[in-house]
């Protein structure tokens, strides 16, 4: 054990498991795998210290030993209250890096842990959601000047990056990784369709062949999870609110309608849309009795938990992560509403979050990007920037490698053709 760690975790005792579970992601991570072969050697991040705001599990702690095998100093946090696996944080400790995140922490707690591992003074900084950063634009501002940039890993995250970048606020570049093909086209779709149902399936341990499916919200993430219902025999419904997805959402095949009907026929219902209070009190009163509620998206707001409380008689925990609503005095009768992993994101409260086939393609993002601001830092303005295309290109290239699968190449003839064709 590395004496000079710090940290505030649950129990250092958790540690073994916690090992293997690391030992497991990384075996199944080619592509940071290879990076971090060719890269180590150079140690790409020294001298560099790295603050890490992402939900603490398995892949994102492999990806933080990466970045300290390559030299950096790494002080992490979790990016939500119920998403820290704390055999994992153990194990982490264990390895020297600094580690502040327990599974299940107030909110109160939540923040003065990213502020713990602010207190690292970092010169790069990857963030989940936005709060790391939106910290650094707030109450520690005295450290912006020393961060040479950032990375951003989800939907959420980027919008408000962009506002505060279309109002001149940034202090430090900041990398969209989101927005990178290898990221959404896969992570936000296949990741999140698969780690949801994960969730969902091994909460409740009941079938979802049969059952009609509510799907509020038709991004990348949302096409994921209505794709995966369907494949497991659901009969889809998607609500939304543009247009555009509506109409593919139609087209892909599942019911497109309002909230308001839907309401009335789901069995299980997941929002995905980055909003708030999308099911709320109007909804729940037309529910059927024995409904499902789990969100997917990053903030526990799309589920209007405190007009749940406020029509509900009594609320118990009647199986891990599920919470039962009694709403007693109601038309049609008494019914139970069932709320999983107290609405927070269903995939990571309940369940271990994307697939390691996944995060790999995710982190080896974030991994490069961070190295590409090492590098290109100093050139760059405080605003948003997308991953440089040659860095999405590599990864998925590398992913293919992985996978054996060879690509064909344009001849020199045809780039010509390409070229000359406006
Ligand atoms: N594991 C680590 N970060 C994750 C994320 N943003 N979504 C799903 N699983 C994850």
């Amino acid at each position: 054990m590395v004496a000079c760690a710090d940290y505030n975790i649950r129990d250092l005792s958790l540690a073994p498991g916690g090992r293997l579970k690391i030992q497991w992601a990384a075996a199944h991570m080619p592509v940071l795998n290879r990076i971090r072969d060719e890269l180590a050697p150079t140690r790409p991040f020294a001298g560099q210290r790295v603050a890490i705001c992402l939900h603490l599990e398995a892949k994102t702690a492999y990806l933080a030993k990466i970045l300290k095998e390559c030299g950096a100093e790494v002080a992490i946090t979790g990016s939500n209250p119920l998403s820290t696996q704390d055999d994992v944080a153990a194990a982490l400790v264990e390895d020297g890096l600094h580690v502040y995140a327990y599974r299940g922490c107030s909110m109160e707690d939540y923040r003065r842990l990213i502020g713990q591992a602010l207190s690292i003074r970092p010169t790069l900084v990857i963030d989940d959601g936005g709060d790391l950063v939106n910290m650094l634009h707030s109450d520690r501002r005295d450290l912006a000047r020393g961060v040479i940039g950032g990375c951003e890993e989800t939907t959420t995250g980027i919008l408000r990056l962009r506002a505060m970048d279309r109002d001149g606020a940034l202090l430090f570049p900041m990398i969209a990784v989101n927005d990178a093909y290898c990221k959404y086209l896969f992570d936000n779709r296949y990741g999140t369709g698969q780690s949801v149902w994960d969730g969902i399936i091994r909460t409740t341990n009941l079938v979802v062949a049969g059952k009609v499916v509510v799907v509020a919200g038709y991004g990348w993430c949302g096409k994921g999870v209505a794709m995966r219902a369907k494949g497991l025999g659901a009969r889809v419904i998607i609500c939304e609110v543009n247009p555009i997805r509506a109409l593919e959402a139609r087209m892909d095949g599942h019911d497109v309608m309002r909230l308001s009907d839907a309401a009335r026929m789901g069995d299980i219902f997941i929002t995905v849309t980055g909003c708030k209070d999308v099911i709320r009190r109007e909804h729940f009163l037309v529910m059927k009795d024995g409904a499902i509620l789990a969100n997917a998206g990053h903030f526990d707001v799309e589920i209007s938990v405190a007009d749940l409380r406020a029509i509900s008689d009594s609320c118990r925990l009647v199986r891990n992560n599920i919470e039962e609503f009694v709403l007693a005095d109601i038309a049609g009768g008494p019914k139970r509403l069932y709320l999983l992993g107290e609405g927070r994101l269903v995939n990571l409260a309940c369940a271990d979050g994307h697939p390691a086939e996944i995060m790999d393609m995710s982190f080896a993002l974030q991994f490069l990007s961070l190295d590409y601001l090492v590098r290109e830092g100093s050139n760059l303005e405080d605003r948003l920037y997308s991953v440089p295309e040659d860095i999405d290109f590599r990864v998925a290239r590398l992913k293919l490698a992985a996978e054996g699968i060879s690509i064909d190449s344009l001849t020199p003839d045809q780039e010509r053709y390409i070229e000359n064709v406006d």
